[in-house]
């Protein structure tokens, strides 16, 4: 039962998609334009509102290619449906062995504002050139303007030496006690159970964890989050971040270890977490996740898949990377996904539907064609 029917279309009036492309319509799963006509450019992203602007960052993708030949672009909104590129937010760079060398692989990118020090922070997925998704490392840029240029400021694993907080004792001195050489081959039950138990933790504890698909969350009391794919993406880490969003403080969670989870998108409703992922099937889309939680810090619990309707076990050919909560309408949640191309990325698609919610307050997504936003208070 759906509580909330009281549907509102913030974004457009009741117009169908027969017309593809007709301006300032966005229909779910066709050609988004901005406001000049061109494709939006902007996949894996995710938006920031300040000052009464929403901002849209993503990745650049080329026709041929799913790595990053242009960087990070920018696209700027006052209704979520007119989108003026702002064009590139964050550069590649022609140096080479420079950690942005056009041609690695530039993922994910999230923006958040911190209000102390006046800036805007990106934080993304970085793979270096030629290295295939080995590095697993997470990067940083900032700018004093929301539209950038973001200026690069590092690349890094996560928390090196630094054990996570649900860890016990006992769970440590079993982790300490697994050695990789008995683990050689992947993907049998007893190998399951010890990455379970944080046999790539331990690999990886001096080097820093793995960082691949990720988003950041910045909570009411200003504190922020880094959530990834981590444990070569067989287990999510929510990891905080420092006053300044530009660092690790040192203190994160595992969430549903061994789970195999990516693309994590995360939002806060009724003082309830709510985490919704995608399984690890690469461009392929496959079933959502869902996680709750009472606080960031957990328990997280799994739910049902919240996609609902035809085509809801592959999350209707997509694949999540944000969660938007629409500014001024208290309940109100775009679920943004990606129909990724990979034969011709730049091609990719956006799915960006409404969440609505149970009478249990659980969230539920379903695909309308045109993008609008149901009120759900
Ligand atoms: C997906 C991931 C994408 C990209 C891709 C590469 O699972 O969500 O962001 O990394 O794999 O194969």
């Amino acid at each position: 039962m759906f509580v909330g029917v009281g549907v509102t279309c913030l974004l457009t009036s009741f117009v169908s998609c027969a017309t593809p492309a007709a301006f300032g319509v966005l229909c779910n799963g066709e050609e988004w334009m901005d406001t000049q006509g061109n494709p939006i450019n902007a996949h894996g992203g995710g938006v920031l509102y300040h000052q009464g602007t929403y901002y849209w960052y993503g990745e650049h993708k080329s026709d041929f290619t799913t790595a990053a030949m242009v960087g990070i672009t920018c696209y700027a909104s006052k209704d979520l449906r007119r989108w003026e590129n702002c064009g590139v937010a964050l550069s590649v760079v022609d140096s080479v062995g420079a950690d942005l060398e056009r041609g690695c692989v530039m993922e994910r990118p999230k923006v958040i504002y911190n209000e102390t020090m006046k800036q805007f922070v990106m934080w993304f997925h970085l793979e270096l050139k030629g290295k295939g998704y080995s590095a697993a490392r997470t990067a940083v840029a900032v700018s004093d303007s929301p539209k950038g240029p973001f200026r690069y400021v590092r690349s890094m694993r996560v928390n090196p030496d630094v054990l996570p907080i649900d860890m016990s004792d006992k769970q440590w001195g079993e982790m300490m006690q697994l050695q990789p050489k008995d683990y050689k081959k992947w993907w049998t039950k007893r190998w399951y159970a010890a990455v379970e138990k944080g046999l790539f933790l331990k690999r990886d504890m001096a080097t820093g964890q793995m960082a691949r698909d990720m988003t950041l969350f910045k909570d009411d009391d200003g504190k922020a989050y880094h959530i990834y794919s981590s444990e070569e993406n067989m287990t999510l880490h929510i990891a905080e971040l420092s006053a300044d969003y530009c660092s690790h403080k040192g203190k994160y969670i595992r969430v549903a270890p061994g789970g195999m989870n990516e693309a994590p998108t995360i939002f806060k409703h009724k003082g309830t977490y709510w985490m919704i992922t995608s399984g690890c099937t690469g461009w392929d889309p496959n079933a959502a996740r869902m996680f709750s939680a009472p606080t960031i810090w957990g328990p997280w619990t799994q739910h049902e898949n919240p996609c609902v309707g035809e085509h809801s076990e592959l999350t209707f050919g997509a694949q999540g990377t944000f969660v938007l909560p629409v500014e001024g309408r208290q309940g109100a949640f775009l679920f943004m996904a990606d129909v990724w191309k990979p034969k011709c990325p730049s091609d990719s698609r956006y799915l960006w539907l409404p969440i609505t919610f149970t009478a249990e307050w659980t969230p539920v997504i379903m695909r309308p064609n045109v993008v609008s936003v149901a009120e759900n208070n």
